[in-house]
């Protein structure tokens, strides 16, 4: 049976919180270790350029990303675990992709529509203010990111399934005019993953400045969680398990079993203060160990370098030859 190839990028922006892990990293470290599967896994530090224009942050960010991944146990010998500007195949495959792309397919991007939208809203006096070529062909970047690597399932969040439809387009548009080369990628939401809330009870995201990132020092997280916002219910008071941040978070870590006793702890009435710390001694205990690896990385760069590198060596000898033969089809290639 031919393997099944699965890839995803991780835009290197921010530092990874406790939404990022429960929603995709959990699950593809998960996948990365089913033999039936060959995992890419890829910093999107391309990706980044677009959001983040601050070099420092953007290199801290590819660091703390690949750290974390490394620290939670992803299997590199068992993956293609790489950094997107490592591979200057990427850019390339980028700009005979964009040939071909129908700029009208861009212009209905989600992203680009919203900041178009925004523009109007605002009364500026040319819609496309401030948009970037970069956010605008960022679904090119994408498509190349994937068809590259002939990726089978692309596990993505619902914000990116449009994206998705786009590389399809864009490869069956490549075979149609050229020759068969691409595999048509398939996306891949988990309708099980867990998107949990953050600080304030929003979506925890980097934007909404509510995250509580991964491999904070135990006494900040204990700090954290102790700002999660709750209802005002007294302590003896039964409570709803439902839309409750606190129980949510601890249901994307606990064991079944546990999330029973907790359930039925919240039918009797649980003051907040205590689910706070059971919350926080699950977490930690879920974490300690992976925060000390992630520690010992972040103060040895040079070993997630090496890591690095090796991915790109492996990657390449994908890209490379992918390549070759994509240009060879567009009839870039010796005279002789
Ligand atoms: N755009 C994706 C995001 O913001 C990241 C990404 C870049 C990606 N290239 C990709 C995801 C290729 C899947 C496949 O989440």
């Amino acid at each position: 049976m031919k393997e099944t190839r699965v890839l995803t990028g991780i835009t290197t922006t921010g530092t990874p919180h406790l939404g990022n892990y429960a929603g995709a990293i959990k699950p593809a470290i998960e996948a990365s270790r089913d033999l039936n599967n060959k995992s890419f896994y890829f910093l999107a530090d391309l990706h980044a350029l677009i959001k983040n224009q601050n070099p420092s942050e953007v290199h801290r960010s590819s660091l703390e990303v690949a750290a974390t991944w490394l620290a939670l146990g992803l299997d590199t010998d068992n993956s293609y675990f790489y950094r997107q500007s490592d591979i200057p195949e990427i850019p390339e495959l980028t700009w005979i992709l964009s040939c071909l792309t129908a700029k009208g397919l861009m212009n209905r991007a989600h992203a680009y529509k919203a900041a178009v939208a925004e523009n109007i809203d605002q009364k500026a006096n040319d819609p496309d203010k401030g948009i970037t070529m970069g956010l605008f062909s960022y679904p090119v970047l994408m498509a190349a990111d994937i068809l590259m690597f002939k990726a089978d399932i692309v596990p993505v969040g619902k914000d990116q399934i449009q994206h998705l439809e786009m590389a399809r387009d864009i490869a069956m548009r490549f075979n149609h005019i050229y020759r068969e080369i691409f595999t048509l990628p398939q996306a891949q939401t988990d309708e099980n993953a867990a998107v949990l809330k953050g600080l304030d009870g929003r979506k925890m995201s980097k934007s909404y400045n509510n995250t509580i990132p991964l491999f904070v020092p135990e006494k900040k997280l204990k700090k954290l969680i102790n700002k999660i916002t709750t209802n005002s219910q007294p302590p003896e008071e039964p409570k709803e398990t439902k839309d409750c941040t606190l129980f949510e978070i601890y249901s994307a870590f606990a064991a079944k079993d546990q999330i029973k006793d907790i359930e039925k702890r919240y039918s009797e009435g649980i003051g907040w203060g205590e689910m706070k710390s059971i919350l926080f001694e699950l977490l930690n205990d879920h974490l300690k160990d992976a925060r000390k690896d992630y520690e010992y990385l972040i103060e040895n760069p040079s070993i997630v370098e090496e890591t690095l590198k090796k991915g790109a060596l492996k990657a390449r000898e994908e890209a490379v030859p992918m390549l070759e033969k994509i240009k060879d089809a567009v009839g870039l290639k010796s005279l002789v």
